[in-house]
């Protein structure tokens, strides 16, 4: 599924404007500040009904507006985001209480649907400079890119992911109970059972994720991810109850799942080579190579997955790769649509032929 136009109503810094995007690849380019990076948040918001990078959502609408859409149009359906704000924008004036409430809606051809079926229609990969924190922060980190891949494809992983959270926060507060005395053991049965069939479940999926990823190659490097993983089981519930209930929180579990990035140094000249922490021992550009592979391998899992082919969203990665990888990622353009923004077009204008359709902001 393509994505063929994208209209904006006081989104981010923006009034009233639509952009047409090609079937094959579409430039977006301008100076620092003016967009770029927003008219890319508007197309991920349509993809998975959330911003990537908002902290609160009113942060969308634009400065002192409450209501903002954002309207796309792929082959079919059409897809739309409202939010609404009571006045005044709280991401500018007085932090207020009602920033929570007004609210989000989402449509498909202006049919009301909950984001938990909107999100997924439209499929998308995002690549962007902030992406390399990926290897190097915190673990939750690498756990939303989990959910978001696995929650792109599969239904069932979004409901199960959804049930995941709920089960452990109310296991969480039988927990504290318990610690008062006011609770018995038994009352954590029916949690625990729930929390290991979500947990087992979330946990395949993120597996079969990682092995999917670990079977790509990249041109010249020796990649790879492990996925350390936090088991959930009768078992592991039983030996940490004690702990569990000191604390009153649920410490085994997907919800305390890493993954880690390997690569293999050349230890001495005798190729003798050993797999090293990415985060520890590589340099800013072999992480964010590893970064790459990792997008590559994303877009090929969702293809796989779901049977078709995600767009992907390139936000100013060219100022932020090497040259070597430049080539690859323009072999990678070419076989889905693609979308680019950029505020230096000339450094690679010249690799592209004559069929990019180029937006100037
Ligand atoms: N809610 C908002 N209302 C008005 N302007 C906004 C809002 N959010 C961000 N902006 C503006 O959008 C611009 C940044 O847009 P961005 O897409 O990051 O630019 P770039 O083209 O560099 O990627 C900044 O000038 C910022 O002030
Ligand atoms: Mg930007």
């Amino acid at each position: 599924m393509i994505i063929k136009s994208l209209k904006l109503q006081n989104f981010r810094n923006f009034g009233k404007k639509s952009f047409d995007f090609s079937e094959g690849s579409t430039l977006i380019f301008g100076p620092n500040a003016v967009g770029k990076t927003n008219i890319l948040e508007a197309i991920t918001l349509l993809s998975t009904g959330k911003s990537f990078r908002a902290g609160v959502e009113a942060e969308m609408h634009r400065e002192g507006e409450n209501v903002t859409r954002v309207t796309g149009q792929t082959e079919e359906p059409e897809l739309e985001v409202v939010l609404v704000s009571e006045a005044p924008n709280p991401a500018f004036g007085e932090p207020r209480q009602e920033r929570q409430r007004g609210g989000k809606r989402v449509f498909i051809n202006g049919v009301a649907k909950r984001v938990f079926t909107f999100a997924g229609t439209l499929k998308t990969v995002m690549f962007g400079p902030w992406d390399v924190g990926m290897v190097t922060e915190s673990p939750s980190v690498r756990r939303r890119f989990l959910d978001s891949v696995l929650g792109q494809v599969d239904r069932e992983y979004r409901r199960s992911l959804l049930s995941y959270e709920k089960g452990t926060r109310q296991r969480n507060r039988v927990l504290e109970r318990i610690r008062e005395g006011i609770a018995t053991r038994s009352q954590l049965l029916y949690w625990d059972h729930l929390v290991i069939r979500e947990g087992n479940y979330l946990s395949s999926a993120r597996e079969r994720f990682i092995d999917f990823v670990n079977s790509t190659t990249f041109p010249g490097e020796e990649l790879s991810i492990e996925y350390d993983r936090s088991a959930i089981s009768e078992g592991r519930l039983e030996q940490y109850k004690e702990e569990e209930i000191l604390a009153a929180t649920t410490l085994v579990g997907p919800h305390r799942d890493d993954i880690n990035f390997q690569f293999s140094i050349n230890t001495r000249s005798d190729s003798n080579f050993q797999n090293k922490s990415l985060a520890k021992y590589g340099s800013r550009g072999e992480q964010r190579m590893a970064v790459l592979w990792l997008k590559l391998a994303e877009l090929d899992f969702i293809e796989k997955e779901s049977g078709q082919r995600p767009v992907l969203l390139l936000d100013d990665i060219f100022s932020e790769l090497d040259p070597q990888h430049h080539e690859l990622i323009l072999e990678t353009v070419g076989k889905q649509q693609t979308i680019l923004t950029t505020a230096e077009p000339r450094k690679f204008k010249k690799n592209f032929d004559a069929k990019v359709k180029i937006i100037e902001l």
